[in-house]
C-alpha cells in the first residue's frame, strides 16, 4: 500500500448513471484528496437536476469540470497541464465546450484564474458549488464567473451525492469540512477555510440510504475527523458561544463513530484523517469496542523531530505521538498505522531526518504518504522560513524514509503469514481477472481466487505468501460476522 503521493498524483474521470431526461453533457475529473472525489459525487449531483448528465468523453462535453488540490506545488501542475489539454481538444473538436475549475487552486487563485489560463470560464471554492446553476447563467450569458466564498457552515447535508468510484461496495461521507489547525506548512485552511461540522442526523441518514442500497463499507471523511463537534452547526471554533443545552447535547467523533457504528452492525467502517492532537482515548474505545470499526488509524505524523514540530505548529511532541501509539497499541491491540511524513523542512537538519527515521523504526507502519516540503504560498511557513533545504539533499531524506517505510509494509504483510484474516471484495484483481482484490480490517490489500464468492462478500482469507504490499492467499469460507448479508449462494 506504500506510495509516495507526489508521485502518483492521478485524475480519475467520474461517469455517472444517466438521468434519461438530461441532455447536456459533463465531463468532471478530480486531484488530490479523498474529500475532493467525494466533493466531486456532490457537484455531478448538483449538476444531475440541472441537465447534466456525466460523459468520460471530452470531446462531446459541454461542460468539463476539474477538482482541484493545491497540497503540493506538483499537484498544482498537475492540473495546469490538464487545462492545456482541454485547451487542444477545444480548439481542435468542440469549440463551444465551457471549462470550469473547482476545489483547492481555485479558491486560493480566485479571479487570478481567468487571467492566468483563457480557457476558464468558471471558478468555484469549495463551499460554493451550490452555485453553480446561477454562475452557469453566468457563463451562458457570455460573462466569467467567479465564486470563491467560504461559508462558516455549509456541509451539503442536503445534497446526497452520486456514487461513482466504489463500485457500489465502499464509500466516502463527509463528516467535517475544512481545519482550524494551522499547520505552518499547509493550504489547506486558507483553501477549504474554517472547521465545522455536519449534522449527525444526516450522515447517519445518508450511511442508512448507501446500506439499504447493498453498501458494505463507508469511510468518514475530514481533514481532521477527531475534532469533530456537532453543537447545531456553525464554526467550531465558536463552540464555546454555544447554548448550555447546544454544549450539553453536542455530539463528538467517539459519540458519532459509536452511532454509526451501532446503527450499522453489518457495514464496515473507517475514518480518515486522524491528528494526533485531536485524538482522544475515547475513540480507541469505541473502535476496541465495535468489530465492524475497522482496526486502522491514519495518524500523520510529518517529522518525527520535536523541534521541527514546533515550527510546523503541530502541537505535540515526538514524545507525545509516542505515548499516543503506545495507547492505540494497548487499547486497539491489532490496530494498523499509516502516516505522512514531510522530508527537507525549513531547517531540518540531519540529527532532525534521524528523528524521523528513529520514530518510523519505533512503530514500524503498515503503510505511509511521503513528500518533500513545497513550499506553499501564503503560509506561516513560506512567510516565516527560507526554503533552505536544497532539492538534493529534500530528495535523498525522502528516499530514505521511502525505503524504510518498503521495509516495514514487508515486514507487516510478512508477519500475516498462516494467519485467516476477513477481507472485503471489492474488485477484480488488477493483474488476474480468476482472481478477487479486497481488503482486511487494517487495509492491506487482499487478492486470492474468485471460486464462487462476489464483490460484495465477506470473506475469511488464508494468508498464504506476500509482497511487500499485497498478501496473497485463498479464501476459506465466508466471515462469521456477515452472514446473513454475504452472497445468497451462501452454505
Ligand atoms: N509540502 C509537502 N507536503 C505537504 N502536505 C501538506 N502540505 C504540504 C506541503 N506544503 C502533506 C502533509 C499532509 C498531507 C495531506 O500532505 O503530510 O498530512
Ligand atoms: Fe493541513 Fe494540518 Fe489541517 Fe492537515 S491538520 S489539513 S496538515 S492544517
Amino acid at each position: 500500500m506504500e506510495k509516495n503521493i507526489d508521485e502518483s498524483i492521478q485524475g480519475s474521470t467520474l461517469v455517472l448513471d444517466s438521468k434519461a431526461e438530461n441532455t447536456k453533457k459533463l465531463f468532471i475529473e478530480s486531484y488530490g484528496c479523498q474529500m475532493n472525489f467525494n466533493d466531486s459525487e456532490i457537484v455531478a449531483s448538483i449538476l444531475a437536476e440541472q441537465g447534466y448528465n456525466t460523459t468520460d468523453s471530452l470531446e462531446h462535453a459541454d461542460l468539463v469540470l476539474v477538482n482541484t488540490c493545491s497540497i503540493r506545488d506538483k499537484a498544482e501542475q498537475t492540473v495546469r497541464k490538464r487545462l492545456e489539454k482541454y485547451q487542444a481538444v477545444k480548439r481542435m473538436a468542440n469549440p463551444e465546450m465551457k471549462v470550469g475549475v473547482l476545489g483547492c487552486m481555485a479558491e486560493r487563485l480566485k479571479e487570478k484564474f481567468l487571467e492566468e489560463e483563457k480557457i476558464v470560464d468558471l471558478v468555484v471554492g469549495p463551499d460554493a458549488y451550490k452555485d453553480i446553476p446561477n454562475l452557469l447563467k453566468e457563463v451562458e450569458a457570455g460573462r466569467d464567473a467567479v465564486n470563491v466564498i467560504l461559508s462558516r457552515d455549509e456541509t451539503y447535508a442536503d445534497v446526497n451525492p452520486v456514487r461513482l468510484g466504489g463500485g457500489g461496495i465502499t464509500a466516502f461521507v463527509s463528516i467535517t469540512r475544512g481545519c482550524d489547525n494551522m499547520c505552518t506548512f499547509c493550504v489547506v485552511p486558507f483553501t477549504r477555510g474554517r472547521e465545522r461540522s455536519r449534522d449527525p442526523y444526516s450522515i447517519l441518514n445518508e450511511i442508512t440510504d448507501l446500506v439499504e442500497k447493498g453498501y458494505k463499507e463507508v469511510t468518514l471523511l475530514g481533514q481532521n475527523v477527531d475534532s469533530y463537534l456537532w453543537y447545531g452547526g456553525g464554526l467550531k471554533k465558536d463552540f464555546h458561544k454555544a447554548s448550555e443545552i447546544q454544549k450539553a447535547t453536542a455530539v463528538n467523533f467517539a459519540q458519532l463513530l459509536d452511532m454509526v457504528a451501532k446503527a450499522h452492525p453489518a457495514l464496515r467502517i473507517r475514518f480518515s484523517t486522524s491528528n494526533p492532537q485531536d485524538m482522544t482515548e475515547d475513540v480507541l474505545h469505541v473502535m476496541a469496542a465495535h468489530k465492524n470499526i475497522c482496526k486502522h488509524i491514519h495518524l500523520p505524523f510529518q517529522s518525527g523531530s520535536t523541534r521541527i514540530l514546533k515550527a510546523m505548529n503541530r502541537q505535540h511532541t515526538r514524545e507525545e505521538y509516542i505515548e499516543l501509539v503506545d495507547k492505540i497499541r494497548e487499547i486497539v491491540p491489532d490496530c494498523a498505522l499509516s502516516h505522512d511524513i514531510i522530508a527537507g523542512f525549513p531547517t531540518e537538519t540531519e540529527e532532525d531526518h534521524q528523528d524521523t527515521l528513529s520514530l518510523m523504526e519505533y512503530v514500524k507502519y503498515d503503510f505511509g504518504f511521503m513528500f518533500v516540503y513545497s513550499e506553499r504560498p501564503g503560509t506561516l511557513a513560506a512567510r516565516k522560513l527560507e526554503d533552505d533545504i536544497p532539492e538534493a539533499i529534500k530528495k535523498r531524506r525522502l528516499q530514505e524514509i521511502v525505503a524504510l517505510q518498503q521495509q516495514h509494509s514487508a515486514y507487516n504483510t510478512k508477519r500475516m503469514l498462516g494467519k485467516t484474516v476477513e477481507v472485503l471484495i471489492e474488485k477484480e484483481s488488477k493483474k488476474d481477472a480468476n482472481e478477487w482484490s479486497g481488503r482486511t480490517s487494517q487495509n492491506m490489500v487482499a487478492v486470492f481466487p474468485k471460486e464462487n464468492y462476489k464483490a460484495g462478500d465477506f470473506v475469511m482469507v488464508e494468508i498464504t505468501d506476500c509482497t511487500t504490499a499485497t498478501l496473497i492467499g485463498k479464501a476459506v469460507g465466508y466471515s462469521e460476522n456477515h452472514k446473513s448479508e454475504n452472497s445468497s449462494t451462501y452454505g
